[in-house]
């Protein structure tokens, strides 16, 4: 049984339900490294502050950074019964330095501490999502890159609309991703108050350097206020937010990829790598990948709603409910990752059926708009103009016809502004370069979003 940091206040021991219950060591033994990276800075300020002996400070700074080595490299060995990360560090100190260990905890709680601890994890994690992001954003610019003159029809409510360059529609995947990084981004900003010294909610009468932990530690600046320092989790909250965000682009993504490579669909072949089959089916090779990654959103969204259910109405100051942050923090973290990083090699295994994807291109109705905006240009109304272009569409499909089927008197009929060179943009590549407006589908404006893209990208890895 571990030693307890709090035990000789206890006139008997506490009982082995509650130790297991309260115990947090099965899951925040994932927080060691920045538990004692905050520790290193502690000492070292401790000493120079004179707080503790030089002497007792080099010794815990040594001992300490065996035990950084050990948790890097694997070895470190966690104690299932400890209390928790915290405990498990101060007791496996103590074994290596004897009594100077004792000296560690001056001036700190363990309040402080996890908040310190938690802050440093998120921001290494926070690196390592914004970088799977923007691995993700250059595989998908490269495929848009490598089809930047394919075109594919273009859907809303799930029914053909018009066309658009596939690159155009990858690069709103692009968008939506660099959002996701700008919101995390900014939230670590917000996170990058340095926390420890609060103790346990007041402060302490010692003459600790905070700021010297601080710039240690790689901080902006320090928390203004030791109630507020161990009271907010607020940057948790913000993480599995901005999280769920991300998680609900990627589902999205996951579902055009999910319908594109049906029979039906029939756009992209998904590399057999990153496919599964049916233990009944022979026929079936299934997108199950893509569809973990949809139904991710399920969990990383269910980790936000369990803490924003666990902070609220909690008293100010910390509470032991603010325990279980952990778990789902570290679940949606997870999720984040994998799925992310399964996303960009998935992307990097895709292939295009062009021409599938060519001969949906001769159904006329993905012209309609263009037919409007013809007769618009040649002074008719757009109320007018939407009409005529809708009895066409109609009475084509009534009788089984195609627009560009239609004699030069039948179009007529319809409109005398509707000449025979309406003929000439019956076709897919008119339809995308007619289109003039910024961020529109044009293939010279999305050849300067693809280079734009490009050099954002590649500037950032
Ligand atoms: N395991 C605790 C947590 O994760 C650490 C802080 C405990 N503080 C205390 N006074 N019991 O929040």
């Amino acid at each position: 049984m571990a030693k307890k940091l709090w035990g000789s206040r206890f006139s008997k021991k506490t009982s082995a339900l509650t130790d297991r219950f309260t115990s947090s060591i099965a899951f925040d033994q994932r927080l060691a490294k920045y538990d004692i990276l905050g520790s290193l800075a502690h000492a070292k300020m401790l000493g120079k502050q004179k707080i503790i002996p030089s002497q007792d400070a080099k010794k815990i700074i040594k001992g300490l950074n065996v035990l950084l080595k050990d948790v890097i490299s694997g070895k470190f060995k966690f104690d299932p019964t400890a209390e928790d990360i915290h405990s498990n560090i101060q007791e496996l100190l103590t074994k290596k330095i004897g009594s100077a260990a004792d000296k560690l905890h001056t001036a700190r709680s363990r309040n402080d501490q996890i908040a310190l601890d938690v802050k440093l994890y998120l921001k290494s994690e926070a690196k390592d999502i914004l970088d799977f992001i923007t691995q993700l954003e250059q595989s998908i610019l490269k495929f848009a890159k490598a089809n930047s003159r394919v075109i594919i029809p273009g859907y809303t409510h799930l029914q053909v609309a018009q066309c658009v360059l596939l690159s155009h529609h990858l690069l709103a995947y692009i968008e939506a991703l660099d959002r996701d990084k700008s919101r995390i981004t900014d939230m670590i900003k917000r996170l990058d108050l340095m926390p420890l010294g609060s103790c346990a909610l007041s402060g302490t009468g010692l003459p600790i350097d905070r700021s010297l932990v601080q710039r240690e530690l790689g901080f902006a600046s320090l928390t203004a206020n030791s109630i507020d320092g161990v009271s907010d989790r607020d940057y948790i909250i913000e993480v599995l937010a901005d999280l769920s965000i991300l998680a609900v682009h990627l589902s999205r993504v996951a579902e055009d990829l999910i319908l594109w490579s049906t029979k039906e669909f029939n756009f992209i072949d998904i590399d057999f790598s990153f496919c599964t089959g049916s233990s009944i089916m022979p026929h079936k090779k299934n997108p199950d990948i893509l569809e973990l990654i949809r139904g991710s959103v399920g969990r990383v969204q269910g980790d936000l709603s369990n803490i924003i259910m666990l902070m609220k109405g909690l008293p100010t100051s910390y509470n032991r409910d603010m325990q279980l942050d952990k778990p789902p923090l570290f679940d949606a973290i997870d999720t984040a990752k994998s799925t992310l990083e399964i996303f960009i090699a998935l992307f990097q295994n895709i292939v295009m059926e062009r021409q599938a994807v060519a001969s949906r291109l001769s159904d006329e109705a993905l012209f309609s708009v263009d037919v409007v905006e013809y007769l618009i240009k040649k002074g008719v109304s757009y109320r007018q103009a939407h009409d005529i272009v809708g009895s066409m569409v109609k009475e084509c499909l009534d009788k089984g016809k195609r627009i560009s089927e239609l004699s030069d008197a039948q179009l007529k009929r319809f409109s005398p502004k509707l000449g025979p060179d309406v003929k000439q943009i019956l076709n897919a590549w008119s339809s995308v370069s007619l289109k003039k407006s910024y961020g529109g589908t044009n293939p010279k404006l999305v050849d300067k979003q693809l280079a734009f893209w490009s050099r954002k990208l590649n500037a950032r890895v």
